[in-house]
């Protein structure tokens, strides 16, 4: 218990984050760091950088709610101070991706009707699921959801576009990078601090299985919509085109991503997420479920 104490605590937090990584940045860049020209000047690549940043204001504020909702259902004082501590986390994750709508030409009063506009109707349907066992403050449920697949869906979602965008955009990379070191911390947590509630709970085992089988579906289904649209293959086209060789992205899982094609790209991602899942959740003592294949 006492490393658990000493790695989850806000002292660690406090160390590590606001006074070691993001310190001197601002809405998680650098200062006077900008969006680059590119996404001002091309109304298609424009609409898919907000389309895109809407599922990560979408994913972050289900992560909020579910974050800041787990607090009172925990069964312990430790785990409450870290959820408090990923409660803060997720509220900057909220900000920042929010604060890179108005960079990128939204106006405070049009807000929500853009994130009603762009945002994914499967994104939205997997954050209910999650939703509603902390609703029920079902602690055991809620941190799997939260803590394994949720934020193993959004760790490797912000890799695999740190790495795109390494070059392309600074700005959003930095962004980026330090939200992946909070959330690397948060799926630590569900790890730890799960194992020993499943033993306890065995009874518990099906229902969340089938809650991870349910989100991992409606995952998938977010990522088809995203690789396989129009529009979506036509930007990263143009993108590539009019980026050039200094802004070409890097590898990754082994993926050239300069020119993997949209279904390489979506295969490689739902793979890694979902090899993730299965070896988390076999740490803890749970039995993957594979969802459906949309
Ligand atoms: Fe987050
Ligand atoms: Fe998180």
């Amino acid at each position: 218990m006492a490393d658990f104490l000493s790695a989850y605590s806000i002292q660690y937090w406090l160390e590590s984050a606001p006074q070691g990584y993001l310190e001197g940045t601002e809405f998680g860049h650098l200062p006077g760091e900008e969006e680059p020209k590119l996404l001002q000047g091309d109304p298609l690549i424009h609409e898919q950088a907000l389309r895109t940043t809407v599922q990560l204001v979408v994913g972050e504020r289900c992560a909020l709610s579910a974050s800041s909702g787990l607090i009172n259902a925990a069964p312990d004082e430790a785990s409450k101070r870290f959820l408090a501590t990923q409660t803060l986390d997720e509220a900057r994750h909220v900000e920042v991706f929010t604060q890179r709508l108005y960079d990128l030409g939204v106006q405070k009063g049009e807000l929500e009707d853009v994130i009603r506009r762009y945002a994914n109707p499967n994104l939205v349907k997997f954050a209910e699921v999650l939703l509603e066992k902390v609703d029920k403050k079902d602690f055991v449920a809620g941190v799997v959801g939260q803590n394994i697949v949720l934020e193993g869906m959004a760790f490797n979602v912000f890799e695999l576009m740190h790495a795109a965008n390494q070059n392309l955009n600074p700005k959003f990379a930095h962004t980026l990078s330090g939200t992946i070191a909070d959330e690397r911390r948060h799926v630590g947590f569900g790890e730890n601090r799960i194992g020993s509630l499943i033993r306890e709970n065995p009874h518990r085992k099906g229902d969340i299985e089938r809650m991870q089988k349910e989100m991992s579906y409606w995952m998938l289904a977010t990522f088809a919509d995203s690789f396989r649209s129009a529009p979506a293959r036509e930007e990263m086209a143009r993108a590539r085109a009019q980026a050039g060789p200094a802004a070409a992205p890097s590898s990754w899982h082994g993926v050239d991503l300069g020119k993997a094609d949209p279904e390489e790209m979506e295969h490689v991602l739902a793979d890694t997420v979902l090899a993730d899942f299965k070896k988390r959740l076999g740490r803890i003592g749970l039995e993957y479920q594979s969802p459906a294949r949309p």
